[in-house]
């Protein structure tokens, strides 16, 4: 399997370094910036190719590590190429696209998939650390499951799936029209995690806290919820105020928080009653703290 990646920034860097050590053939990048595919292939070794076209004439299995919004440019200029595609594997590592933004790409005999590391790499450094405890999705041609077992029903999903059982890379099977929500999901869990986070720090900031004291002190509390979120599950892992049911200290936080701060906190709240009542909390009290939360 001849390797290639279209696209040297942190995902396409760190795949192909990753891929390299773990004996797979990788035969060089090809990116918008030359110097940017020099420098990969100066750690991963192979080829700085000049143009997208003699990358792919070289490769028999493509990974588009472009920017989202550049997949589908690359996809246009792949099809420019007077050649045809058979048995040539295109994958694009983007979480909310499906493999159909390869789909032009398949009348010249391509497969496309869609191979995504559910994972926030800040850098190359860091993404090679945390590739192995990293689970990928993986979609596209000739791909379904059963019970989130992969069944791979042509010979270049067999090549995919064979690519990420050799790499060691956990991975599950997913459908085309899933990708969406599960996009939305890793969002909320990063993202979201991340402007939560930022939400708590604010009130710690009208208290005259810096934000490097802040985090000192909040994040025992942020690493303690997740291992026990991790441990028990997110009903069973809820502690606090709404799921102890105290209505007044619920109350106190309200008169204290103003303006868009108000409308966050109610509705995270609403979110966590909801956890609240699965834990068994009393309809008496759901409904007086229902009733403090609710949209005004
Ligand atoms: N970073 C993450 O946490 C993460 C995690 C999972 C999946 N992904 C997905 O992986 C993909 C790449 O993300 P990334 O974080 O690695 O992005 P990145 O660091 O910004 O790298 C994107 C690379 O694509 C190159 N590029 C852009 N347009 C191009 C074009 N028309 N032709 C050739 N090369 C082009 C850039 O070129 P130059 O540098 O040469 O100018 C850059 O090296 C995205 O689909 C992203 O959604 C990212």
């Amino acid at each position: 399997m001849k390797i290639g990646f279209i696209g040297a920034g942190r995902v396409g860097r760190s795949l192909g370094q990753d891929l390299h050590r773990k004996h797979f053939n990788v035969i060089g990048y090809y990116s918008k910036t030359l110097d940017h595919a020099e420098e990969a292939v100066a750690v991963v070794g192979g080829v700085a190719f000049k143009s997208a076209e003699a990358l792919v004439k070289a490769c028999d299995f493509v990974f588009l590590t472009v920017n989202d919004d550049a997949i589908q440019s690359v996809v246009n200029l792949l099809l420019t190429i007077s050649m045809r595609f058979d048995d040539k594997i295109i994958a694009h590592t983007s979480g909310v696209h499906a493999s159909e933004l390869i789909a032009p790409l398949f009348e010249k005999g391509a497969s496309g998939y869609a191979i995504h590391p559910l994972q926030a790499f800040a850098s190359v450094e860091q993404a090679l650390k945390l590739l192995g405890q990293t689970v990928f999705s993986v979609e596209g041609t000739g791909l379904t499951h059963t019970d989130g077992q992969p069944i791979a029903s042509t010979p270049s999903a067999q090549k995919v799936i064979d690519l990420m059982n050799r790499a060691d890379y956990e991975h599950f099977v997913m459908l085309a029209e899933d990708k969406a929500l599960y996009h939305a999901a890793a969002v909320i869990s990063s993202n979201y995690l991340v402007a939560t986070l930022d939400f708590a720090l604010s009130q710690f900031e009208k208290i005259g806290c810096d934000q490097r004291f802040a985090m000192k002190a909040l994040f025992p509390l942020i690493q303690g919820t997740i291992d026990n979120i991790d441990r028990l599950g997110t009903v069973d892992a809820l502690t606090g105020p709404i799921a102890r049911g105290d209505v007044h200290t619920v109350e106190k936080h309200l008169a204290k928080l103003s303006g868009e701060d108000v409308v966050l906190y109610k509705a995270l709240g609403r979110r966590t009653l909801a956890l609240a009542d699965a834990k068994g909390l009393s309809r008496t009290l759901s409904d007086q703290l229902l009733n403090r939360l609710k949209e005004d």
